[in-house]
């Protein structure tokens, strides 16, 4: 975004603070992924850890940016950092995240760090709550530029908030799992939500076939 554009969108934000506006809808360059952004990934971090476009970011303990290899075929995209996420400062650390390691390592037998991880906001909710579309709107641009970057040949969608923000498609996880979508740059594959398999564990056996098919396309 141009330096005087942002000078002159501050302007505007701190005359309505003052005239007692506490909230505005989403201003349309935010909505969708029109912010200038680099094309370098540790440039990214840097604009995503001062990031202030929405709420979370004064609830916050800490960003939490997409980790991992920026040249794997492989991305997987969660909902949101919770506790553990918000306390280090890492995707998937908690109890979820070592679910998805599991799944990773001892099904698609490679090494965690040889994919990239990333969640649709990088900061957590409050209270884990799902993420607002104001919130993941604004976050937007900086998962479609992760994508950018890493260009994966296919993004597991880790539960229905990953599948939305990324498909548009307000079809149950239930129903859409289990194949391969095509979404013109990559495919795409849904799949549960580790979270979900802790609290369903019968869900688990549907997950592992996801995971076989994944091994397959990628030919692991
Ligand atoms: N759940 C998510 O969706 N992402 C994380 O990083 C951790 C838990």
């Amino acid at each position: 975004m141009k330096k005087l554009y942002k000078a002159l969108l501050l302007k505007k934000l701190l005359v309505l603070k003052e005239l007692g506006v506490e909230y505005i809808e989403p201003i349309e360059e935010f909505k969708e992924n029109k912010l200038e952004l680099p094309d370098n990934i540790e440039e990214l971090r840097k604009i995503v850890l001062n990031c202030h476009l929405c709420d979370l970011s004064k609830s916050r303990k800490r960003v939490v940016f997409g980790e991992g290899n920026i040249k794997s075929n492989l991305m997987f995209v969660g909902e949101a950092p919770g506790a553990s996420e918000d306390e280090i400062g890492r995707p998937f650390v908690g109890r979820a995240g070592q679910l998805l390691t599991k799944m990773i390592e001892n099904v698609l037998n490679i090494p965690r760090s040889s994919v990239y991880i990333t969640n649709v906001v990088k900061c957590r909710p409050p209270n884990n709550r799902t993420p607002t579309k104001e919130e993941a709107l604004s976050c937007k641009p900086y998962l479609l530029k992760e994508i950018e970057i890493v260009k994966p040949k296919l993004i597991v969608a880790l539960g229905s908030t990953a599948y939305y923000y990324l498909t548009g498609d307000k079809t149950p996880i239930s129903q859409v799992r289990g194949h391969i979508i095509d979404m013109k740059s990559y495919k795409l594959i849904a799949t549960y939500h580790p979270s979900y398999l802790l609290r369903n564990p019968s869900a688990k056996k549907e997950a592992y076939k996801d995971l076989l098919l994944i091994k397959e396309f990628l030919g692991l």
